[in-house]
């Protein structure tokens, strides 16, 4: 009997292996599984097997049954997943073209600019863009009643904090946590409650630099923004200084550079520079008797608006792809 089982699970396993369809497989089920079908002929078998062997045959028995109803769900199960699959896959059809992604026109003209100044020998400085009064104004030499802290031009926030108006606050939180002489660049956000137009965004993006030793002369300031728009701008590249003012820096200017646009140089206005002012020093604990320096801050979309002709700000923060992928 025992014999008997082993050879009906061979071959029907192997038979079973063999089927594809789901009427074939249907059959088989009927053949072996079924009330008249091969397993249920060898029951009666079982008469003749002696007392003391009949629970081993039986158990064996039941064995065998439940392996060939396993296969058979199995088997079934797999080949409704291939019907379900749908005609096979022509791995010869050419695929669909995908994509590929780009760093935004904004971050590439950043890290160009960092790397530039990165070469001059500045590091790069980091600070919030939640800001308190302090950094923002005060320490800036910003009086308590400048038009600058006006409600109308800030986001204040609760608790006396507002979101930086310009990078010049990395300035102070790098002094006051630095000894000079130092020499660093801050990139980032800031943020001004501005209409939205052509060339007008709430926030936009600044590079600030900062260059503190003894015996520092404008002609230092000139000669570095002078190597920079060199390095950036090309051979062409040229840099105005118009006498201007800021509460931080005295002699204050504004900084033009004559870049490269649309294949022409031109003149851009791109921001203010100036001598550190002596209460500036004081502010953060430096000796104005013994600092000297420079600093200057420059809008990073004018840069990239007029070197890559694009005319509206806000075009930088769509987010169309049809008009990121030009860059
Ligand atoms: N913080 C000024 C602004 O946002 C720009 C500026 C001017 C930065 C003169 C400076 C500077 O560091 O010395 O308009």
């Amino acid at each position: 009997m025992l014999d008997v089982l082993h050879e009906l699970e061979t071959t029907a396993l192997a038979e079973l292996d063999a089927q594809s369809g789901s009427d074939a497989l249907e059959e088989w089920r009927i053949s072996y599984l079924g009330t008249k079908g091969k397993l249920r002929a060898v029951m009666p078998l079982m008469k003749s097997v002696p007392p003391d062997q009949k629970p081993a045959v039986g158990k064996r028995l039941n064995e065998v049954k439940t392996t060939l109803e396993t296969a058979f769900r199995e088997k079934k199960d797999a080949v409704a997943d291939t019907a379900e699959a749908g005609p096979a896959i022509d791995v010869t059809e050419p695929g669909f073209p995908c994509g590929v992604g780009r760093r935004h026109v904004l971050s590439r003209t950043i890290d160009e600019i960092v790397e530039v100044f990165a070469r001059m020998g500045f590091s790069v400085a980091y600070g919030p863009e939640v800001e308190d009064e302090w950094h923002n104004f005060n320490a800036l030499n910003i009086p308590p009643d400048h038009p600058a802290r006006e409600p109308t031009d800030n986001f204040y926030m609760p608790g006396a904090r507002l979101l930086r108006t310009q990078t010049s606050t990395v300035q102070i939180r790098t002094m006051e946590a630095t000894q000079p002489p130092l020499k660093i660049i801050a990139v980032g956000r800031v943020y001004r409650p501005d209409t939205h137009d052509a060339t007008h965004f709430s926030m936009f993006h600044q590079v600030e630099g900062l260059y503190v030793d003894r015996r520092v002369t404008m002609v230092d300031l000139k000669t570095a923004l002078f190597q920079f728009a060199r390095a950036y701008f090309g051979p062409g590249a040229e840099v105005r200084m118009r006498p201007s003012f800021f509460p931080f820096t005295e002699p204050s200017a504004e900084v033009d550079m004559k870049m490269k646009v649309k294949g022409r140089y031109q003149w851009v206005e791109l921001g203010g520079c100036g001598m550190v002012d002596p209460n500036v020093f004081e502010a953060v604990g430096y000796d104005p008797e013994e600092w000297t320096g420079y600093a200057f801050g420059l809008g990073i979309e004018r840069i990239a608006m007029r070197k890559y002709g694009i005319a509206d700000i806000r075009w930088l923060y769509e987010n169309d792809a049809r008009f990121l992928r030009q860059f």
